[in-house]
Order: C-alpha cells, then structure tokens, then sequence
C-alpha cells in the first residue's frame, strides 16, 4: 500500500468508536508497564477470554509477550490524561499514575469503570501486531461514563445529549460550528466587520439548517462532534456550537481565517471569543473538550484526574 492508501485505511478503521483501556503488566523485575490500547475485544464466557493487539513497535512488546499475566483497565471520562499518559512512550508512567497491585501482582488502574486481570492464554501473530488473548481470572466493576474514542478525537458518551437539551430548555437558541480546513476556520463576517462562527439561520434553528446553508454556498461541511455550549449574554441567548471541517471556497460573508490570526476583538461576544481562542489554544495540543458556560466562568467537560476544570 502506498502512505496516501495507508492514511485512508486508518481513518476508515478510525470510523469505528470505542472505548479506550490501559494494558498493564509487570517487567521479571516487577517493573510496570502499560500503554493505551482501544483494541480491546470481549471474545468468549465459556472460557472467559477477551484480546487486545499490541503493535510490535511498542517499547512494551517484548515485556507483554514474555509475561504470563496481563490487566486491562477499561477508562472512564475522567481518565483522558490517563490515555495520554499511556499512550505517551513516557519512562515513568506509574510515577505519574495512581495504581495498585491486582491478582498475580499485575498493576491496575482502581479510578478505571472496569478491570481486568489475565493469564496469558494465546499470542496471535497478526502482521505488524500480535493478539493477545488472555483468560480473566479477575475482575472488578465501578460504574462510571465511559471514555470513547473515535476518528482520533475522545468523546463523552451522554454529556452531549444532556448540554444540548438542557440549552434547549432554557430559551433562544442559536446553532453554529467551528469549521475547520488545514489550520484555518471559516468566519463569518458581517457589513460591520464583525466576526463570528457561521450559524444556522433564525427560520431553521437546527444541525440540518446549519449544513444547509453551508452547502447552499457551495461549501462542503462535515460536522463531527460538539464543541460548546454556552451563554451568549451580549446576543440573549444559548449558543450550542459543533466541531467539523469544511471545504470549498469562502462565499461572500465569509472567510478561512489562519488559526493563529483569529481576529478576537472583531467577534463581538466574549463567550465566543474566549472559546475560539480557547479553540486556537487546543487545537495546538491536539486535545478537546465540550465548554459549558459563560464569558466570564465555564465548565471543560472532559479529561483528566479533575472531572472539570474551572476556566
Ligand atoms: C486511544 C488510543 C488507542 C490505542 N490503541 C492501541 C492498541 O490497541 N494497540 C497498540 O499497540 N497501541 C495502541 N495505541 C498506541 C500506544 O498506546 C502507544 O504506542 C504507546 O506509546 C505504547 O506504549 P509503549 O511504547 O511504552 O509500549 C493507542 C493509542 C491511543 C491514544
């Protein structure tokens, strides 16, 4: 396959959304390991099996293969850092993690929704990867929301649908997105100057509204997930904004604008403003979050040991 067919590839298998898990186990030294895997699969009850893949070019390959026990740690949304952090090649990840010792000594996650702890019970050469099937001789529950993860981006499964109606409830709503095309996002401009992201019209407050005026301009939009909800004081009114990508020409009113060069002091309201800049800044970082709130204080849905962060 050439780089362009693999890239393709990748993002078809990118379709599929998962959960995310953290692969632990020990060096013969008693050394943890583990990485980010979303390879997970539950495979049989009767013996209790499950796999996960894990890439021959992972620093750990040689650790998980040789070892007869491994744990995997299903992650909850309040474990995005945790996702990072094992999918990072860092040395000292357990210094950095909050762990303890499970079945057969294999080092787990306790914050985790679900774990895991196997015997090794096959390896499966699979090209670039090997399967590792391994039979659960452990395991524990903690239900929480889980961590999903798909087309590379993490997501909240139920956060969405919550923020959304709960916008709805209280009153005028406006709909729009952050469009996005090769590091620059589509603004819309009005005969004043003024800059905003482009919204659905008035007579057709909806997602299909949105896209439909998009591409009645000739633009192709692709909306993937939503980004902020919000109270848009200066407009009286609920601002519930998705994330997506664009292509085609600017229309008139519109243009790409250079992450980097948003022109904050011509987007009229602070809460649009401190979410695109908000925006400029994740997008450098490659991680997101659904923003609730205001202009002044707001809520990121997301990541990390800290279930929220205050802005
Ligand atoms: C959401 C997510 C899912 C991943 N799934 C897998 C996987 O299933 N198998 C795998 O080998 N690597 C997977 N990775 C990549 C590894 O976590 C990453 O390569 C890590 O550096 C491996 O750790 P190590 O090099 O210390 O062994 C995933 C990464 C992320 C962010």
């Amino acid at each position: 396959m050439t780089d362009d067919e693999k890239r393709a590839l990748r993002d078809a298998f990118g379709q599929f959304a998962t959960g995310v898990t953290v692969v632990t186990t020990c060096e013969a030294d008693g050394t943890p390991r583990g990485f980010t895997a979303n390879s997970f699969t539950s495979v049989s009850l009767e013996p209790p099996l499950l796999l996960i893949c894990i890439a021959k070019s992972a620093h750990s390959y040689a650790v998980f293969c040789e070892s007869k026990f491994f744990g995997v740690n299903v992650l909850c949304e309040d474990q995005k850092d945790v996702s990072g952090l094992f999918a990072s090649r860092a040395t000292d990840k357990f210094q950095q993690a909050d762990w303890s010792e499970g079945a057969q000594g294999v080092p787990l996650l306790p914050a985790s929704l679900a774990t895991f702890v196997c015997a090794q019970h096959q390896k499966v050469d699979a090209g670039d990867h090997v399967v590792l099937i391994g039979q659960v001789i452990d395991f524990a529950v903690n239900p929480s929301p889980p961590l999903g993860y798909h087309r590379g981006t993490y997501f909240s499964i139920g956060l969405e649908d919550k923020l959304v109606s709960a916008a709805a409830r209280a009153g005028d709503v406006s709909i729009g997105a952050i469009m996005e095309c090769d590091g620059a996002l589509l603004l819309a401009c009005d005969a004043d100057g003024a800059v905003s992201v482009p919204d659905a019209p008035k007579n057709a407050v909806s997602l299909p509204g949105l896209m439909a005026r998009m591409t009645q301009k000739g633009l192709s939009p692709k909306l993937d997930h939503l980004y902020a909800v919000y109270d848009d004081a200066v407009r009286a009114r609920h601002a519930i904004i998705y994330h997506g990508t664009v292509s085609g020409a600017a229309p008139q009113g519109m243009f790409y604008c250079p992450l980097e060069d948003i022109p904050l002091d011509r987007v009229v309201s602070p809460a649009e403003r401190s979410m695109l800049a908000r925006y400029a800044q994740e997008y450098r970082h490659g991680q997101f979050g659904i923003y609730q709130g205001d202009a002044q204080r707001g809520i990121v849905h997301k990541v990390s040991g800290r279930e929220t962060s205050d802005l």
